[in-house]
């Protein structure tokens, strides 16, 4: 399977994805795509021989539809089978997701249906949750909201920060992402929730 993984910045998922497909697995890291050009995961890419592209959407105004266009132009050229979110910023129209329905998954930082959007710890934090974690869900229309492929849980402690409860998220976020795209891709839908 031919994996593009699409990035806002500095894609310490998208090397997790990346390292975990390097050895015996059932896709291939074929695209690194941004929508800014000085994502940080860009150059991490390209210093591994992942093709890169970059769309920015700024000249694209409120044309959310063309910029996805010119996305789509890049996956197709990629032969793309499966799309990873992976920190990327933008929000995807309904034609965008529709189109890639059952082939594009994101991950998010929380464990889902609980805080969808963003500055998902300060809110677990202020709603003194004694557990956070992250989620792998396949991409729909509503945002943050699809089927649940997997979760991975951290405790919240008294002192936690959003800092540092991020920090423990994202470790988890690195080993949740490639054990769901492993069983992803070999057309194994159950569900991973790591300890
Ligand atoms: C992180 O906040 C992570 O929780 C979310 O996207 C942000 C950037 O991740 N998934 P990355 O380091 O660019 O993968």
């Amino acid at each position: 399977k031919r994996v593009a993984i699409l990035i806002s910045g500095g894609g310490s998922n998208m090397m997790a994805l990346v390292r975990a497909m390097e050895g015996d697995f059932p896709a291939r890291p074929a695209l690194v795509l941004s929508n800014d050009e000085t994502a940080g995961g860009l150059q991490k890419a390209a210093a591994l021989g992942i093709a890169t592209a970059v769309v920015d959407h700024r000249p694209y105004g409120k044309d959310r539809a063309a910029f996805e266009a010119a996305i789509q132009q890049q996956l197709q050229s990629a032969e793309i089978d499966i799309v990873c979110l992976a920190g990327f910023m933008r929000i995807l129209t309904d034609g965008f997701t529709r189109q890639w329905e059952g082939r594009m998954l994101n991950i998010h930082p929380s464990l889902l249906p609980e805080f969808k959007g963003l500055h998902t710890h300060e809110r677990a934090i202020a709603a003194g949750v004694p557990t956070h974690g992250c989620t792998v869900h396949l991409v729909t229309a509503a945002l943050d909201d699809g089927p649940i492929l997997g979760q991975a849980r951290v405790d919240v402690a008294a002192d936690d920060t959003p800092e540092t409860l991020a920090q423990k998220v994202l470790v988890q976020e690195h080993r949740l992402y490639p054990a769901v795209l492993r069983r992803f891709a070999e057309g194994d839908m159950r569900p991973v929730f790591l300890a």
